[in-house]
C-alpha cells in the first residue's frame, strides 16, 4: 500500500478513536484514492450487507431485479412460495449476464445461447447439448447469494455464511417497529447516476447541517429543525436520528385513521443509515430509501424509492396527484443535494482541501467515519 492510503487510514482511525467534541470531517483524499477504492470493495462491499430493494417491488413470483455489488452481477427474483431469492446473474454456460435492468420473467432465459433457468436456479432446458458427454441439467444450478428480509428489505451479502442482519438490527426494529414499514404502498421507484464518490451521498444524508441553507425551499421551507433533533449513534450496523416535530401545520402526522402509533411517534421522521449504503427517511405518512453502490471511484448509482401508508392512499381526494406532489418535492430535494454533494466531491481534489471540525448536528457523519474506521483499518 502506497504512503497515501496509508496516511489516509491513519487520520481516519484517529479521528474515529477520539471523541465526537474534537471529531472532524474524513480525510479528503479518501474520496479519490485508488487503493482505498480497493479496499472498500473487499472489505465493505464484498463483506457487508447492501439493500436491493423493498419486496413491495417484487409483488409477484417471476419479478426481478438485477445490480452490482462491487463488479459482482446479481439477481433478485421473487419465488412461487412468496419468499425470494439471490443469484449471481451469470450464466453457468459462457458467462453471459442473463437478465437486465429489472421486470418480470417465468424462467431465467440467457440471451446468449438459451440455457434457461427457473426460479429456484434450476437449469430446466439447454438446447443442442445432446452430443455432450455426460451432460445433465440436473448438475447445474445458478449460484446463490445470501438474501435476507428486514422490515420489508430485501437485502444481499457476498459473503459465504454471513452473520445474519437481523439480530445486528434489533434495537433498531424496536425502535420503528411500531410504523408497520412493510405494509406501506410502493409507488414510485427511480435510478440515478450522480458523478461523485458513493461516500459523498452517505455523508450527506445523515447530515442535519445543511438543511437551513441547501434545503432553505424544501424541507426547511416552514420549520427549521435543529433543536428538535435527536442523534443517536447506533451500533456497529446502524446509525439514526430522528427528528420530533409537533403536529403543527406543516409537521408530519399520522393519518386519523391510524391507531397504532403513540404520540410523539405520530410527529416523527427517522433518518437512518444501515452501513453502508442503505438511506432510508421514514415518517408516519412516508418511507423514503435510497440503495447506493458505487460505480468506480466517482460514479454512484442510486436507486430510491417512494412508499405511501395505505390509509393515507385510500383517502387521499385525488390519489394521483397526492403522489405525483411527494415525488416532485422528493425530486427537488435530491437536485439541491445532488449540488451540494458534486461541490464537495470536486473540492476534495483540492490540494488545499483538509479536514475540518464537525458540529454537533452532523454526529451521524462522524459515526459513518467510524464505520468506515472498524471496517477499513482492523
Ligand atoms: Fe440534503
Amino acid at each position: 500500500m502506497q504512503n497515501n492510503a496509508i496516511e489516509i487510514l491513519r487520520l481516519l482511525q484517529k479521528n474515529a478513536a477520539g471523541s465526537f467534541q474534537v471529531a472532524q470531517s474524513l480525510p479528503p483524499g479518501i474520496y479519490h484514492d485508488d487503493e482505498i477504492h480497493q479496499l472498500e470493495q473487499q472489505r465493505i462491499f464484498h463483506r457487508d450487507w447492501m439493500c436491493v430493494g423493498r419486496l413491495a417491488e417484487l409483488p409477484q413470483p417471476g419479478d426481478y431485479v438485477t445490480f452490482n455489488i462491487a463488479d459482482q452481477p446479481i439477481l433478485v427474483v421473487r419465488q412461487k412460495d412468496d419468499t425470494v431469492s439471490a443469484f449471481a446473474n451469470v450464466c453457468l454456460h459462457r458467462c453471459s449476464r442473463l437478465l437486465e435492468g429489472n421486470g418480470h420473467v417465468s424462467k431465467i432465459s440467457c440471451p446468449y445461447h438459451s440455457w434457461t433457468y427457473d426460479l429456484t436456479g434450476q437449469l430446466v432446458g439447454a438446447p443442442f447439448m445432446q452430443r455432450t458427454h455426460d451432460f445433465d441439467l440436473k448438475q447445474h444450478k445458478l449460484k446463490t447469494v445470501s438474501c435476507e428480509v428486514w422490515q420489508g428489505f430485501v437485502y444481499v451479502c457476498l459473503q459465504e455464511n454471513p452473520p445474519a442482519l437481523g439480530p445486528r438490527l434489533s434495537n433498531l426494529s424496536r425502535q420503528i417497529e411500531d410504523y408497520r414499514i412493510a405494509d406501506y404502498v410502493h409507488v414510485h421507484q427511480e435510478e440515478e447516476v450522480w458523478g461523485i464518490n458513493w461516500k459523498c451521498l452517505a455523508e450527506n444524508f445523515m447530515d442535519d447541517y445543511h438543511l437551513h441553507r441547501v434545503h432553505a425551499n424544501s424541507f426547511n421551507k416552514y420549520s427549521s429543525f435543529e433543536d428538535v433533533t435527536e442523534f443517536f449513534p447506533g451500533e456497529d450496523a446502524y446509525a439514526f436520528q430522528y427528528v420530533q416535530e409537533d403536529g403543527g401545520p406543516h409537521s408530519v402526522k399520522a393519518h386519523v385513521d391510524n391507531h397504532w402509533l403513540s404520540d410523539d411517534k405520530r410527529h416523527r421522521t427517522y433518518l437512518i443509515n444501515i452501513f453502508p449504503t442503505h438511506l432510508i427517511q421514514l415518517q408516519p405518512d412516508l418511507l423514503w430509501y435510497l440503495s447506493i453502490m458505487p460505480d468506480g471511484i466517482d460514479r454512484v448509482r442510486i436507486r430510491w424509492s417512494v412508499s405511501i401508508p395505505k390509509e393515507i392512499l385510500e383517502t387521499a381526494e385525488d390519489r394521483t396527484a397526492y403522489i405525483a406532489e411527494e415525488i416532485d418535492f422528493l425530486k427537488q430535494v435530491n437536485g439541491e443535494d445532488k449540488m451540494a454533494v458534486t461541490r464537495v466531491h470536486e473540492a476534495t481534489r483540492s490540494h488545499e482541501a483538509q479536514q475540518g471540525p464537525l458540529s454537533w448536528l452532523e454526529r451521524n457523519v462522524w459515526d459513518f467515519g467510524r464505520y468506515l474506521a472498524r471496517a477499513l483499518c482492523d
